[in-house]
């Protein structure tokens, strides 16, 4: 079973390059669907997720050419069906983009309910809510998500009842290509939501207002090939960042979009670390004391909830007493009971943990169990004093792309292992 260990208490020092947003690259993927010419995506991030998105899109007859890494060229020209199904698909969230994406093509759609972290209830009312409202005929059946709008997609008003990211992009694709003009409101403003939906007019939609609380779409006719880079993981360098303060090192994060980190800088700026922003990098400086803040979780721009573990890590190595709440997810501290083994001093009643500050954690054996709560514990380990195993990384592994490397880059004492005996070996080199 693959597993990071690693040996803390060495600060981390260095350069970074971010990858492209999972969660952009997840909604554009999907929205390759929507036009028979070639689709170029750049800067695509090298994660699980991606790949198990670019795998479904083979199997109902789209053609994918990975270039490389960080660049495929989808066309959706051939495809075949409008049936997606397989045992990695059920596995991810992002996989209801599908239904958007073949109902705004195809106008009939048949997906499995998604899968994902398990880090609340996560239905999808509000998708269904929307894909209604355009004229579509939604049912559950076996697991799955049958959708079809036989008249076709007819524009409408929705007025989403919770803020949701899925659903805001998921009924952007379903309305691109409905007729007249689609009024949504109370939607997602985070900055994977903006680029889903430049992507979307680049391809020639006619998208107005994504980043604001109404987004408007006049539906087109038909939409073209594009080539289109995914902007920066505002995520991933949120995590570097902390990584930075918890190990009381120095990292240049570069390619990064500082505005879609300003909320993540100014958590850590009231701790007491030094932060230098730059066109496309920050710079952030732990220093060796830090303070307890208070942080509670929002839709952008808001603190992400996606940055809950990250920084409650760090406040756990902060003195004085902190309180997290987190306002999005009902089930997201399911790491404490993680951290726990490992010093950590904190307590949570409900949708709040209350942080006491620990001058030190001690390594051990802990599990990852979501893609953020598995970053933190890597976090956690890369502070600790001696050995840390985090086991259950294919979780990390969905969102982040080679993060052993990019830490081992950083002078992080940290290998990838797959079995006892190459974990024991790092053991003895590691003294
Ligand atoms: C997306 O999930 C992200 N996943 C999540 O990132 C992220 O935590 C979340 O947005 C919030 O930013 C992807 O983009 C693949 P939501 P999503 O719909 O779309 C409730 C990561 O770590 N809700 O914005 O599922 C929902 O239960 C992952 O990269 C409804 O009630 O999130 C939650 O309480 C984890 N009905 C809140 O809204 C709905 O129909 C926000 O969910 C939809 C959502």
């Amino acid at each position: 079973m693959e597993q990071f260990i690693m040996k803390g208490g060495k600060p981390l020092c260095g350069e970074v390059v971010i990858s492209g947003a999972k969660n952009a690259a997840l909604g554009i993927i999907a929205g390759s669907l929507l036009t028979d010419d070639d689709i170029i995506i750049d800067n695509l991030p090298d994660v699980r997720d991606i790949n198990v998105m670019l795998e479904a899109l083979k199997e109902i007859g789209a053609s994918v050419n990975r270039v490389n890494r960080h660049q495929v060229i989808v066309n959706a020209a051939n495809v075949q069906s409008v049936s997606i199904d397989d045992e990695y698909i059920r596995k991810i969230r992002a996989s209801y983009y599908f239904i958007g994406a073949l109902l705004g093509k195809y106008q009939k759609a048949n997906v499995p309910l998604p899968g994902g972290c398990a880090i609340g209830s996560r239905p999808i009312d509000q998708h269904i809510k929307g894909f209604r409202a355009l004229g579509t005929t939604v049912d559950i059946k076996n697991g799955c998500v049958v959708a079809e709008a036989s008249e076709g997609l007819k524009a409408s008003h929705i007025y989403l009842d919770v803020v949701s990211v899925g659903a805001t992009i998921n009924i952007m694709l379903a309305a691109c290509l409905a007729e007249g003009r689609t009024i949504i409101e109370n939607v997602a403003k985070e900055p994977h939501i903006v680029d889903v939906a430049n992507f979307l007019n680049s391809m020639g939609a006619n998208i107005k207002g994504a980043g604001t609380d109404t987004i408007r779409i006049k539906g087109v006719k038909k939409l073209h090939g594009t080539e289109y880079a995914v902007i920066p993981d505002q995520i991933e360098a949120g995590t570097f960042m902390c990584m930075a303060a918890a190990t009381r090192g120095d990292i240049l994060i570069k390619n990064v979009i500082p505005k879609h980190l300003e909320s993540i800088t100014a958590k850590l700026l009231e701790m007491g670390n030094t932060i230098y922003e730059y066109d496309e990098a920050v710079r952030v400086i732990g220093n060796q004391f830090q303070r307890a803040t208070d942080v509670k979780t929002l839709p952008y721009p808001g603190f992400p909830t996606d940055m809950q573990p990250q920084i409650s890590v760090t406040l756990a190595l902060a003195s004085g007493t902190s309180v997290v709440t987190e306002s999005i997810f009902e089930n997201r501290f399911k790491y404490v009971d993680e951290l726990a083994r490992m010093g950590s001093n904190i307590k949570v009643e409900g949708n709040v943990s209350v942080i006491d500050g620990v001058d030190h954690f001690t390594g051990a054996s802990v599990n990852a169990l979501d893609l953020r709560a598995g970053a933190a514990m890597v976090i956690a380990g890369l502070a600790a004093d001696g050995i840390t195993t985090v086991n259950e990384i294919g979780y990390i592994q969905r969102g982040y792309e080679h993060l052993e490397k990019k830490l081992q880059a950083l002078g992080a004492s940290i290998e990838l292992v797959d079995s006892e005996r190459d974990a024991q070996k790092f053991r003895m080199n590691a003294g």
